[in-house]
């Protein structure tokens, strides 16, 4: 078995994307700027703009944190995303979810300049995506598919089964594995024989959000296994009081494995170091 390891990979490429941005700023071109909204103060959201931004100074760019009290109005955000638009000093920005339930996400993902979408969330990329074109691929898919490359997995013919559908994840992950030429099942709260689809699967990508779902019973001999899922579970041994679980029940599934990503560690760095390719490419693309 060998661990997918997200840590190590995340720190090759930054290093791969820190070279270009200084013969970026040697050459005159632009410093990469990337901005990010981050709406009222939950933990998990704080956390994760926290990283980006640290992300942003070991690469080199420079980045911008908008923070907005929670109960900040619809149109008031619609406005302060057409001031970041209209703003060519700002390559790429992203909004951080979830947002209050007053604020329709939907409008504000199509608000924001597609050219400078960065999460790959605005329709424009998920069309381009969905043909293959050219785009800015969300996140997390785009940092898995760049782990399987790192490790030089083959996925041609294989069966994959992915775990969940949102569109964050699921839905995109299921697309990039097609154009990899994996034959994709996608699963969901509905789906009826699921264990029965995971157990055939030479890859699984399990992005329920669900604390060690997939369990050995589920996976096959030599199966690829990519975690998605980090939860915060209530823990009186640790020192923060929780631990951070995968939707994998690592201990028991991972020796069964071929390849398997653990959490922390695997597909969460990866995951920003999409954003930080997407962030370099808006400039490129300039
Ligand atoms: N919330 C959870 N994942 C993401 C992401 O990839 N981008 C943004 N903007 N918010 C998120």
């Amino acid at each position: 078995m060998q661990i997918l390891d997200g840590n190590l990979v995340s720190k090759a490429l930054k290093a791969n994307i820190k070279i270009e941005v200084d013969n970026l700023k040697i050459q005159g071109v632009k410093t990469p700027h990337l901005a990010a909204i981050l709406v009222g103060a939950d933990g998990a959201s704080m956390t994760y703009v926290g990283a980006k931004e640290k992300d942003c100074k070991e690469v080199g760019f420079d980045s911008t944190v908008l923070r907005f009290d929670a109960d900040i109005s619809e149109n008031d955000l619609l406005a302060e995303i057409e001031k970041i638009n209209n703003n060519d000093s700002i390559d790429g920005l992203i909004v951080q979810l979830p947002l209050p339930k007053h604020i329709n996400e939907k409008k504000i993902t199509e608000t924001i300049n597609w050219k400078k979408d960065v999460d790959g969330f605005h329709p424009m990329n998920v069309g381009l995506m969905f043909k293959g074109l050219p785009c800015y691929l969300p996140a997390t898919p785009f940092g898995i598919i760049k782990l399987l490359e790192y490790y030089q997995i083959e996925t041609a013919g294989k069966s994959c089964v992915v775990i969940g559908r949102s569109d964050i994840v699921g839905k995109p992950m299921s697309i990039l594995m097609l154009q990899k030429n994996c034959t994709v099942t996608i699963c969901h709260s509905k789906t009826k024989n699921l264990t029965e689809l995971t157990q055939q699967a030479d890859i699984v990508i399990a992005a329920l959000g669900i604390p060690e779902f997939l369990k050995k019973e589920m996976v096959k001999e030599g199966a690829i296994v990519i975690d998605v899922g980090i939860s915060r579970v209530n823990d009186a041994s640790s020192a923060k009081g929780y631990s951070l679980k995968g939707d994998v029940d690592f201990a028991n599934v991972s020796p069964k494995c071929s390849y398997i990503t653990p959490v922390p560690g695997g597909v969460g760095p990866m995951t920003r170091v999409g954003l930080m390719l997407n962030t370099l490419e808006a400039v490129k693309r300039k």
